[in-house]
């Protein structure tokens, strides 16, 4: 009897417990540790759908919310990710609730999308933001868009892309923060820490994704998705470390690239995603595959059906299969044959569902649905966009100070296909921009000339073509006016993805209006608005000043005026080397040495590149006092602080980026040149001094990698360069 009444007892316990645990779950309990949630969930869910939250959709477009039955009817409720291309939380909150109230387990969707520089609020395209070498604004301006996404209903940003980019015929130079590793790295981790914030569950922040994982940007010949002939050793020293400092600094999630990796893709290579990736830095966020990379491994000759695509991949270390539903069709099975373990599965599931959870999507689905208004263009953000701009812009060329213009200059031409363009300024992959926010060059030289100086318009000519009808109407005000402000360029859809060139020269008939100018005799101001760097090899020799801004994105009017009037004092600085001519790429600044270097060159062209990284000229001077080290010979544990005094000794308020180098002369892996180790950017009054400073450690500064990425600290010389300053300092090995 008693043996009955306690069996009953347990039984009621028992039954009690379950009930409330399908009642209210553990991974429903807000306040349960994540990965004990993850766990319950794991148990829970069938294969389908793990292999479902493994899957991701395109979706959106539609805006009406009234029609969204129809639109819906497409999505599962199980879906793990979609491509939310809507601006409208309203309808994001409506597939959500699908998710949550129709799906069995109500796990929730992770809505991605393109937010590459800025969402409503466009900044300037990535390469421009480099140039501005403010590590602080590029951070802001991925907060702005950060928010922006999260209250539009996007979770997470396929942003940013740190593919180090070298051969400007490759469109998507555009993207990435140029060609430099550590330039690369640093804006990786302020574009990190600017969408993710300081918590991903803040309405504020949303995920990052780095791409593209990896060597994509060494396509051969720039011709987008080509095979990349990546050698170990430049894959470690050139191409990981952004990637491994925006995964130290904490990023979500990591995009697999097109491209093939020496014969192995970077969407199916276990090494890279892997080995590196999870097993040495530990990342336990997802990999996330490119648009249809999984099953584009058929074409790379890397599988013979998307089943082996599906195995490749997934195996390798790719976890999300990005719209080509590869491993929706072929996953279940792989497993059901055994050849895909359930634990690798769970493992993929963990890691998409602990950023799902870490985003706070289980515990808030929903987005706030403010109005537009409230949502976009709000005064702090629209002040980050022309900051950004203003700092991003490069004044390559100044002869006899064309620049700032002088108060003598009364009548001033604006000619040219870009002087009152909107939709070209925003630049490609624009995110959720439209063109009518976005301010004008002539716009911006209305409000800055005002009361100043009279504005004359002409079209001149269109971006190509053949078309020379608009040359007199250009030549006539030309005639007329003092200056000739040449606003000429690249359209957007010149630059980013799948927009590759064999030269980097603007189209013949751009040219041909800067010649037919130049016969004025009136003085030339080029304005160029490009994606990547222009060959300005004709060009240059016919414009007294020229001003790079880029595609500066919604705010970009007001800075150039600006700057051309003497309001702002340009402070940008070149992140990627603009060749004389096409046929001099590969140029970029940290080559190693030739074996002689005197005579490799070329025999019809110059080998020197048109403008160098880290050129840009300012409208002041800044002098720079001899370099101090704290020591010139040290141990490899010990550190050496160098320092240098910069004064303002110009005419005008200014900001100066010092650029510290390192050069190692002779190692056993022979070394770059030189190699940028440290910039920092401060606003100097005019006559102010301040002291710029930069530690050395050795193992992080003087060290480099082998070609399985394990870092030697060689003891010998070395040399620290600042400006025209080269100063040797030792690492001793007797220290
Ligand atoms: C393909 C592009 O390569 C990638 O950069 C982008 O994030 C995805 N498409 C999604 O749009």
């Amino acid at each position: 009897m008693k043996k009955l009444l306690i069996s009953s007892i347990l039984f009621f316990v028992c039954l009690h417990t379950i009930i409330a645990q399908i009642q209210n779950p553990l991974y429903k309990n807000s306040s349960a540790p994540t990965e004990a949630r993850i766990d319950d969930l794991l148990q829970q869910m069938t294969l389908e759908e793990k292999v479902l939250q493994m899957t991701q959709q395109t979706y959106g477009f539609n805006t009406n919310v009234n029609n969204i039955e129809d639109e819906m009817k497409e999505v599962r409720p199980e879906i793990g990710s979609l491509i939310f291309r809507s601006i409208n939380p309203v309808y994001r909150n409506e597939i959500m609730r699908k998710a949550m109230k129709e799906s069995r387990l109500g796990i929730p969707i992770l809505m991605g999308f393109d937010v590459i520089h800025g969402y409503r609020t466009v900044y300037p395209i990535p390469l421009a933001q480099a140039c501005s070498w403010n590590r602080d604004l590029v951070m802001q301006a991925c907060a702005v868009a950060a928010k922006e996404s999260r209250l539009s209903g996007v979770d997470w940003t396929f942003s940013p892309m740190i593919d180090v980019a070298r051969d400007p015929r490759w469109g998507r130079v555009a993207e990435g923060y140029g060609e430099d590793p550590y330039a690369n790295s640093e804006f990786c981790v302020a574009s990190v820490m600017g969408y993710q914030g300081t918590n991903l569950a803040d309405q504020t922040s949303i995920a990052a994704c780095l791409k593209h994982y990896i060597g994509y940007s060494l396509s051969e010949g720039g011709r987008d998705y080509n095979y990349s002939d990546v050698s170990a050793q430049t894959l470690w020293e050139t191409f990981m470390p952004p990637y491994e400092a925006g995964v130290k600094a904490g990023v979500a999630t990591l995009m697999s690239g097109f491209n093939d990796i020496s014969g192995i893709p970077a969407s199916a290579n276990p090494y890279t995603l892997t080995e590196i990736l999870k097993e040495r830095w530990q990342h336990d966020g997802f990999v996330v595959s490119d648009w249809g990379s999984v099953d584009n491994l058929i074409a790379q000759g890397n599988a013979k059906d998307s089943k082996e695509a599906a195995y490749k991949s997934f195996i390798a270390g790719v976890e999300m299969d990005m719209v080509d539903n590869v491993y929706l069709e072929n996953l279940p099975q792989l497993v059901e044959e055994g050849k895909i373990p359930m634990r690798k599965i769970d493992d993929a599931v963990r890691r998409i569902l602990r950023v799902k959870f870490r985003l706070g999507l289980f515990d808030h689905p929903y987005v706030v649905e403010l109005p537009y208004k409230e949502r976009y263009y709000q005064p702090g953000s629209m002040v980050v966009a022309e900051k950004l701009a203003e700092e991003s812009m490069v004044l390559l060329k100044n002869l006899n100070h064309t620049l700032p213009l002088s108060n003598s200059v009364k009548q001033i031409a604006l000619i040219g296909p870009l002087v009152k363009d909107q939709v070209n300024m925003m630049g490609s992959w624009e995110g959720q921009g439209v063109a009518d926010s976005v301010e004008t060059i002539f716009e911006g030289f209305e409000k800055e000339f005002k009361g100043r100086a009279e504005l004359n318009y002409a079209y001149g000519c269109n971006f190509e073509g053949d078309d020379e009808s608009g040359f007199d109407e250009a030549l006539t005000i030309a005639q007329k006016s003092d200056v000739i402000i040449a606003c000429i360029g690249e359209k957007k859809s010149w630059s980013g993805e799948n927009a590759s060139k064999s030269t980097l020269a603007l189209p013949a008939i751009q040219e041909r209006l800067i010649a037919a100018l130049k016969k004025t005799g009136k003085p030339i101001v080029l304005v160029l608005s490009n994606g990547r760097p222009i060959e300005l090899g004709r060009l240059e020799p016919m414009a007294d000043a020229i001003l790079e801004i880029w595609q500066p994105g919604i705010a970009g009017g007001s800075p150039t005026a600006g700057i051309i009037a003497g309001r702002l004092n340009p402070s940008g600085k070149l992140a990627i080397t603009f060749p004389l001519f096409t046929g001099q790429i590969p140029t970029y600044y940290n080559m190693r040495q030739s074996a002689r270097p005197k005579i490799s060159g070329y025999i019809d062209i110059p080998s020197d590149p048109k403008y160098k990284f880290g050129d840009g000229l300012s409208y002041t001077t800044f002098s720079y006092s001899d370099v101090r080290l704290s020591a010139t010979k040290i141990g490899k544990d010990e550190k050496i602080i160098a320092e240098v005094e910069i004064t303002n000794n110009g005419p005008m308020d200014g900001k100066e980026t010092a650029m510290w180098y390192i050069s190692d002369p002779v190692a056993s892996i022979s070394r770059p040149m030189i190699e940028l180790k440290y910039f920092e950017k401060k606003a100097l009054k005019v006559g102010e001094t301040s002291t710029f400073k930069f530690e050395i450690d050795p193992m992080r500064d003087l060290s480099f990698p082998d070609t399985n990425g394990i870092k030697h600290l060689e003891s010998g010389d070395f040399y620290l360069t600042i400006k025209n300053q080269k100063v040797k300092f030792e690492i001793s090995s007797d220290l």
